[in-house]
């Protein structure tokens, strides 16, 4: 299953996965349709736990509420502390990849291992001021590497361009296998950046809900992937 997923996310990238953060939880229904009308094809849901991050969001009740709406693969990233405790709760509540913090654990190849246990695709996070090394070790047991632009724990933060390089350096420990995501500031101004770094998965968060339309702002990044494709 775990294979299966990365095989999906990768036909479609680079993508954008907008982060359901900003969106309107008391419409959650008619926001994941207008999304999916857009073309969106995968969804990322941030979870923090006001401890390994300030702020505070939702846990798997959100998750399966948004399982229970649609079908697209849901990534789920967990901004939380002690991640292991919580990942056959994730799981069964319908995430597809499941991603945590390296800062967040003490043995990142335990909880990679229990993800996989529990057939999920694992993802290994690093804010913007962790170095690569951090994550080396683990990073070929790995299905995603999220590079985070920012520090986690807040939409809407300006994105970190020293960041850009940590892709090759993802890329040149784990393979053509691992699929690379960004998260943090990804908008019209930083996109073509990310994508041209080799990017793959594109989590846009406040660039997309900060407007009444999702589907002229979504159309409008795409064309722009495309554009870096394209050259
Ligand atoms: C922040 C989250 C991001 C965030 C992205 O810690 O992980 O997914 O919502 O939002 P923008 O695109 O506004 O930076
Ligand atoms: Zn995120």
């Amino acid at each position: 299953m775990a294979r299966q997923i990365v095989d999906v996310l990768r036909n479609d990238s680079p993508q954008i996965l907008p982060s359901l953060l900003m969106c309107d939880f008391g419409n959650l229904e008619r926001e994941i349709g207008r999304l999916e009308a857009a073309g969106i094809k995968a969804l990322h849901l941030d979870v923090m736990d006001g401890v390994f991050v300030p702020n505070f969001t939702y846990g798997m009740t959100i998750v399966e509420a948004v399982r229970k709406i649609t079908s697209l693969p849901l990534d789920v990233h967990l901004m939380i502390q002690d991640p292991i405790r919580y990942v056959d709760a994730f799981v069964d509540a319908g995430a597809d990849v499941l991603t945590f913090h390296a800062e967040a654990v003490d043995d990142a190849q335990k909880v990679i291992d229990q993800i996989h246990r529990r057939g999920a695709a694992a993802g290994i996070a690093i804010n913007s001021k962790t170095p690569v090394s951090k994550i080396e070790d683990c990073l070929p047991s790995c299905q995603l590497a999220l590079i985070m632009s920012i520090e986690a724990g807040f939409g809407g933060q300006k994105f970190e361009e020293s960041v850009l390089v940590k892709f090759q350096q993802v890329r040149d420990i784990a393979g053509t296998d691992i699929l690379l995501e960004v998260d943090g500031g990804v908008n019209a101004s930083t996109i073509e950046k990310s994508v041209a770094y080799g990017a793959e998965l594109l989590v846009v968060g406040s660039a997309i809900f900060g407007h009444a339309n999702y589907e002229p702002i979504i159309n409008s990044l795409n064309s722009q992937i495309a554009a870096v494709k394209n050259v």
